[in-house]
């Protein structure tokens, strides 16, 4: 047997789907077990409620440095005590960071020191009924879930080159959605000024976006050792997600994952920390060093759909939220959407 060729491992990898051996029932303390992330500087965005809450719990319960960004920093502060309470790590900060102002995403970024080894884009608002705007006349969701996304993870790029040190490379982990599977980017009325707006599609293009970032951002960086893949969770009830949604719509959306687990026979609800544990995994695991640019549920890797899906009942990743031309499109449009807030 020849020794092994670098150039192979590289052609393996890329065409290799990662198969961890978790699952859907997998829960964080599943996946963390063994893993020591003692030194590693770690940031949870949306950390005060829900998923990245129990993102962050894992990461400090695995000896990490973790930084909760939240916009409600009264509410940061009380998960920060559960979390060191819970885990006895007392490096639990608490940063504020509103996603939808980018001059509060500034100045999380310039009050960050140091280098930054993973960072999990998880905050997220779904399906508000009605369309909001931020001040710029941008829709609440792509603003809150992408371009805010986008000018935080540009603006720690330094840092998180610098968290790439040879010994491990640096992370990127963006909380997607199957909702992605609703709307691809619409490039020419991103804002909906054009069309009707639609809470599903304008939640599924910014979820499009989530993994699409991650495409470009592995693309771009992994020459300097940061990685970047995207993940749907699950279908997590005990969150604060669905806070603007009325009774009824929520009824709604969780008779159809009902509908679709019983003609699946797969998953149906997770708890949060079952939902954390894809988030956690693919920030950690030694089975995905070096990989990048994919999308992940379940703690396992996707299977890409055929073009001609149907939304509600599949289940994998959309070829547009893969598509590389796609990604190289929407970081410049959201190059030029940062560049123009002054
Ligand atoms: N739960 C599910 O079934 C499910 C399924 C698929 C994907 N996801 C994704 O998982 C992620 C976490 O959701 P979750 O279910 O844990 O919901 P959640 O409990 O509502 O958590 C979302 C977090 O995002 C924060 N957030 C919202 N707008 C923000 C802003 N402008 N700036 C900063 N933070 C902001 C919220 O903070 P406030 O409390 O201050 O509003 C909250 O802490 C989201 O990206 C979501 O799209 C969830």
């Amino acid at each position: 047997m020849r020794a092994a060729d670098p150039d192979d491992t590289d052609r393996m990898t890329e065409n290799t789907m990662i198969h961890t051996g978790f699952g859907a029932e997998s829960t964080i303390w599943d996946v963390v077990e063994g893993v020591d992330l003692s030194g590693r500087r770690t940031i949870v965005t949306g950390a005060s409620s829900g998923i990245g809450i129990e993102t962050a719990r894992a990461l400090a319960a695995a000896g990490a440095e973790v930084m909760l960004a939240v916009r409600d920093t009264a509410a940061g502060e009380r998960a920060a005590v559960d979390i060191r309470d819970s885990t006895g790590n007392q490096a639990v900060r608490v940063g504020r960071l509103d996603l939808a102002d980018l001059g509060s995403v500034r100045a999380f970024v310039v009050a960050w020191e140091g280098p930054l080894h993973l960072l999990i884009n998880n905050a997220g608002v779904m399906a508000l009924a009605t369309p909001e705007l931020t001040d710029r006349g941008w829709e609440l969701q792509f603003a809150t879930n992408h371009v805010g996304h986008f000018a935080l993870t540009t603006g720690l790029h330094d840092a998180l080159a610098a968290g790439a040190d040879g010994d491990a490379e640096a992370r990127i982990v963006s909380l997607s959605s199957r909702g992605h599977l609703r709307s691809p980017i619409v490039f020419d009325d991103v804002h909906f000024d054009q069309r009707p707006y639609d809470p599903w599609l304008a939640y599924g293009q910014s979820k499009t976006a989530n993994v699409l970032l991650a495409v470009e951002a592995h693309r771009r960086w992994s020459p300097e050792g940061i990685t970047a893949n995207a993940v749907h969770p699950g279908a997590i009830y005990e969150t604060n997600l669905s806070r603007h949604m009325s009774p009824d719509v929520l009824e709604r959306v969780w008779s159809q994952v009902r509908e679709r687990q019983q003609r699946s026979g797969g998953f149906g609800f997770k708890t949060r920390e079952q939902g954390a544990a894809t988030s956690v995994l693919v920030a950690t695991s030694h089975q995905l060093d070096g990989i990048g640019g994919r999308y992940f549920e379940d703690c396992n890797q996707a299977q890409v759909l055929p073009p001609d899906f149907t939304p509600e009942t599949a289940s994998g990743v959309a070829p547009y939220a893969l598509d590389p031309e796609n990604a190289a499109r929407l970081w410049e449009l959201s190059e030029r959407m940062v560049a123009n807030t002054g």
